[in-house]
């Protein structure tokens, strides 16, 4: 059912497959149900198995994550109506399929903005693989939706079912978060990166960025845009440009952008995304960058390692680069390969700034 499937990026890593256990578990239920005719929605689908398989029933799909997008739009026929905002959804759906996520603020948001669109009995199936399984998500499911029920667990994969018995749950985000040494508060819907409070990494590289005159900077995997807005404080005649993956990290750095410099709004970039990829060569000065260390489940460096690609590519001759991790990590020597240079500029017992100039 599944062969030929493909990732996105496709990364030529051809024994990395684009499902898994919970994906078969929630197409094998399907089967054994009448759902033809129904109005089915797919929550959160990675690599776009489920919509491959149900995109003849005239399914839709709501994904906040580019690669989710593009991997549904490269293993389907253009027979989905793919939604990338919740407040797109449109029921009543009489099933919704899901892929619970990690983040229990996103799967609360999700839940909650989903129940304005089911009727009495809609059926959640949704699936998991339960090494990555917070327990938040059956009491999330139980007070917004109704009773659980779960199937047994296979592949180390298993299912969670529910039907809807409540009355719509108002959402709790986007979240007011305020940040010292910010004079406004920021607005962080539920998938953005730290989204209830600065992170230690983000502070570390706030606390050391390039002090320089850059015309053109990219904030490159933006998250809610801190680190843009606070390099657009520093340098007000800088054209601005972020970028990232998931659509809640560009609506909140939109948002908080807006509010910092109303004026500038209508001129700064916001690019949903994967890394830089498309954007012109040589078409930036600065990037500032707290690369992602996992990208869905999966840990790994691959995304700085493309990001850092996508940076050499962007920045004009004798701009910089300006990189944040964690001090184990091995981004001077990813850095140094691409750029032929890399420089600690800051370090401390957490975290290491990495410069490189193309
Ligand atoms: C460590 S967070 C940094 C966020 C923000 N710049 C900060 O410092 O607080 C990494 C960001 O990269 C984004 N990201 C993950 N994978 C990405 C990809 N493939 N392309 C672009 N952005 C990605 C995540 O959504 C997240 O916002």
């Amino acid at each position: 059912m599944f062969s030929g499937l493909k990732r996105y990026p496709e990364r030529g890593e051809k024994t990395l497959q684009a499902w898994d256990a919970a994906d078969e578990l929630i197409l094998e239920h399907l089967s054994g149900i009448d759902h033809k005719g129904r109005k089915i929605l797919i929550v959160n689908d990675t690599f776009g198995a489920l919509s491959a398989a149900l995109e003849d029933n005239g399914v839709s799909a709501y994904t906040d994550s580019y690669l989710s997008y593009k991997a549904i739009g490269l293993n389907t026929h253009g027979k989905i109506r793919i939604h990338t905002q919740l407040c797109d959804l449109e029921g009543p759906y009489d099933f919704v399929v899901m892929r619970v996520p990690k983040n229990m603020s996103f799967f609360e948001d999700i839940l909650c903005r989903l129940s304005r669109h089911l009727q009495p009995h809609t059926k959640l199936i949704c699936g998991y693989m339960i090494k990555h399984q917070a327990d938040a998500s059956f009491e999330l499911l139980n007070r917004i939706i109704g009773q659980t029920t779960t199937s047994l667990a296979r592949k180390k994969a298993r299912l969670i079912f529910a039907s809807y018995e409540r009355t719509p749950t108002p959402s709790p985000y986007p979240l007011e978060v305020r940040i010292a040494t910010f004079a406004k508060p920021f607005t962080n819907h539920s998938n953005v990166f730290s989204r209830e409070k600065l992170d230690i990494g983000t502070r570390y590289l706030l606390e050391h960025l390039p002090k320089g005159t850059y015309p053109r900077v990219l904030d490159l995997g933006c998250g809610n845009g801190i680190i843009g807005i606070a390099l657009q404080k520093l340098n007000p005649k800088s054209h601005l440009v972020f970028c990232d993956e998931s659509q809640m990290a560009i609506e909140s750095a939109k948002a908080n952008y807006a509010s910092y410099f109303p004026a500038l709004a209508a001129h700064a970039e916001f690019h949903w995304t994967h890394s830089f990829e498309g954007q012109a060569a040589e078409s930036v000065d600065l990037v500032v960058c707290n690369p992602p260390f996992h990208q869905g489940n999966a840990i790994g460096d691959f995304t700085a390692r493309e990001m850092f690609q996508d940076a050499h590519r962007c920045l004009a001759k004798g701009g910089l680069l300006r990189v944040i991790g964690n001090t184990h990590l091995p981004y001077p020597q990813m850095l140094k390969q691409i750029f032929g240079n890399a420089q600690r500029v800051a370090s401390g017992p957490k975290f290491a700034i990495t410069d490189s100039v193309k």
